[in-house]
């Protein structure tokens, strides 16, 4: 019988002994270690957190104590893209709540889900300092200012085709 090995997986966990190694499994280093498997993995699934427990010989409930406090760490699989809406007060008043609602409905979905695909997640944020642009939404690191919702599908579209574009190289 074969054993379904996913190679992925298994590599991404060598990634993460490789950092563990550079970090010279301290403890005192578990936030940069877990950002670091974030970046490996997109995310930092329990099974992450079960191994960097036993590795680092830190209790579990710490570990997910940590990766549960911080905004920046995630449990659940994101998306290749992160859709971020500024809901902050310049960008209230300019519309975001109907940019959001117009995204939601493209992609059915609400805020903090992600879509079956996981090509997007889509959550509300608070400001990021670029009122001037308001209504602001970033995707990924890209920042997009006096966003209409008519604007949304083809700046949806754009990410699809990257995607697209990534996945024939
Ligand atoms: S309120 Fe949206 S960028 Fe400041």
């Amino acid at each position: 019988m074969d054993i379904y090995i996913d190679k992925t997986e298994e590599e991404n966990f060598k990634k993460l002994d490789e950092i563990l190694e550079t970090h010279g499994h301290d403890q005192g280093h578990l936030i940069t270690i877990l950002r670091d498997a974030q970046e490996v993995f997109g995310y930092l699934p329990e099974k992450v957190q079960s191994y960097l427990s036993l590795k680092l010989d830190i209790p579990i409930s710490t570990v997910n104590g940590v990766v549960s406090f911080y905004s920046l760490f995630s449990q659940e699989k994101k998306g290749r893209f992160t859709i971020g809406v500024c809901l902050g007060t310049a960008c209230y008043v300019k519309g975001a709540k109907d940019v959001l609602n117009a995204i939601k409905e493209e992609l059915g979905l609400d805020s903090g889900e992600t879509t079956l695909d996981h090509l997007f997640t889509l959550k509300d944020t608070r400001c990021i300092g670029a009122c001037g642009l308001a209504p602001v939404v970033m995707i990924n690191d890209d920042v997009h200012g006096k966003v209409t919702p008519s604007d949304i599908p083809s700046l949806l579209h754009q990410y699809i085709k990257k995607s697209k574009e990534e996945q024939d190289d």
